[in-house]
């Protein structure tokens, strides 16, 4: 069912300076700034060939990621995200082992224009796991 790492997901509190860290100190390939209100946040994407590093922003007054910024005020690695071929295929056959659905279990539409569903962390050795159509 699991594919590839699609990325890994860091939040952090200025989105500006993060982006500007990976692009002139580590010298990568950063993408433009995108705001996604559905999901309360706004990213870039590092390409790394092999996968992406995504930076988090909070976006918004009920940003789902303001809540772990407070814990975490530098940042921190916020989530990874596997691919999969059939998204509500994967949904299923996990609700089925007992693994609980972040929202109200539909997917929305994430960052690469793909359907995306989080799973909650205590049934994924405390990572919050999003899966992603590919
Ligand atoms: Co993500």
């Amino acid at each position: 069912m699991l594919g590839r790492l699609n990325h890994v997901a860091i939040a952090v509190p200025e989105l500006a300076s993060a982006a500007a860290t990976y692009r002139d100190t580590l010298g990568a390939a950063v993408t433009a700034p995108q705001a996604l209100p559905e999901h309360g946040v706004t990213v870039v994407f590092v390409d790394l060939g092999n996968t992406k590093v995504e930076l988090l922003e909070p976006h918004g007054a009920n940003s789902p990621i303001a809540a772990f910024l407070e814990k975490n005020p530098a940042g921190g690695m916020h989530h990874v995200c596997y691919e999969v071929d059939d998204i509500i295929a994967a949904r299923d056959r996990l609700r089925a082992a007992g693994a609980r659905i972040l929202g109200d279990g539909e997917p929305k539409i994430g960052a690469h224009g793909k359907p995306v569903l989080f799973l909650h962390p205590k049934d994924f050795s405390g990572t919050l796991v999003e899966l992603e159509q590919a």
